[in-house]
């Protein structure tokens, strides 16, 4: 069985650079079985990891829906889906690249994505690890399209109004029907957990896993355009998440 690491948090938290980082720190420990899934549809994950998308699943699902009577003979609309999702993956020697795309519509197409969860399940049947940047938010794990969640990053800056964010992500948690296995509340770009923060997941009753530092090298990449995946191994940045994959138990505490 696969497992499911997905990042969110509120916007420009750092969700984007978080996921690029969990990948390289997998292919460091030489997991070279991985689907890296953009879930957001302002779609970044893939320059974050040196790729351009240009297939999208989202418009695959309305593609498909367009041609409900139109299917190829003797395809069922399942097989048809998986069919195009499998084209819309960008492989690369190390890792394959799936992109969400568009968000829903309007219109009811909770059918068209359940089948569509049926066919990314069945795509993600052949990894060992999935890693989802996901838009903020849960909107994707409450309809269910990433499937179960082994290792849920919730993310905040050090405000304590994202925090705050956090915590009502939390109690969503909760009320999902998604599983989540473990989830690692994370503070980015900070060299620690500001008191108030610290204070106010007591009060309720959340452990904070730890804090990525605002690292130089992430911001400079970033700035200029170049894959984060390429960061050095001094990064500091990389470390951190490292460290949090091994408090996971994804990694092993030897690589870490
Ligand atoms: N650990 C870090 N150190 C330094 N800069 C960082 C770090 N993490 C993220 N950043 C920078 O913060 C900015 C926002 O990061 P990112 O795009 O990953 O956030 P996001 O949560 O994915 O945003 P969005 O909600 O728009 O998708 C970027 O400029 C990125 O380079
Ligand atoms: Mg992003």
């Amino acid at each position: 069985m696969h497992k499911t690491i997905a990042i969110t948090g509120k916007g420009g938290v750092g969700k984007t650079a978080t996921s690029a980082l969990v990948v390289r720190a997998l292919l460091d420990a030489g997991e070279e079985s991985l689907l890296a899934i953009d879930a957001d549809p302002n779609l970044n994950f893939d320059a974050a990891l040196g790729l351009k998308a240009t297939e999208f699943v989202g418009c695959i699902r309305e593609e498909a829906l367009d041609r409900q009577d139109d299917l190829p003979a003797g395809m069922t609309k399942t097989e048809f889906l998986t069919y195009r999702a499998q084209e819309a993956l960008l492989e690369t020697d190390r890792f394959d690249f799936l992109a969400m795309g568009r968000p829903e519509g309007p219109g009811c197409y909770c059918y068209a994505n359940n089948v569509l969860r049926h066919a990314i399940d069945s795509l993600a049947k052949g990894y060992d690890y999935l890693v989802v940047d996901c838009e903020a938010g849960l909107e994707h794990f409450s309809r269910r399209t990433t499937g179960d969640i082994d290792v849920l990053f919730v993310l905040t800056d050090s405000s304590l109004r994202s925090a705050d964010t956090v915590f009502r992500v939390m109690d969503l948690v909760e009320d999902l029907k998604t599983h989540v296995g473990k989830t690692l509340v994370v503070v980015t770009r900070s060299d620690d957990i500001p008191a108030p923060i610290l204070q106010r997941a007591a009060e309720h009753n959340i452990e904070i896993a730890g804090a990525i530092p605002n690292d130089p090298e992430v911001r400079a990449l970033d700035d200029s355009g170049q894959a984060l995946l390429n960061v050095s191994d001094m990064s500091t940045a990389l470390q951190a998440v490292k460290g949090l994959l091994g408090k996971a138990g994804v990694l092993k505490a030897a690589l870490v």
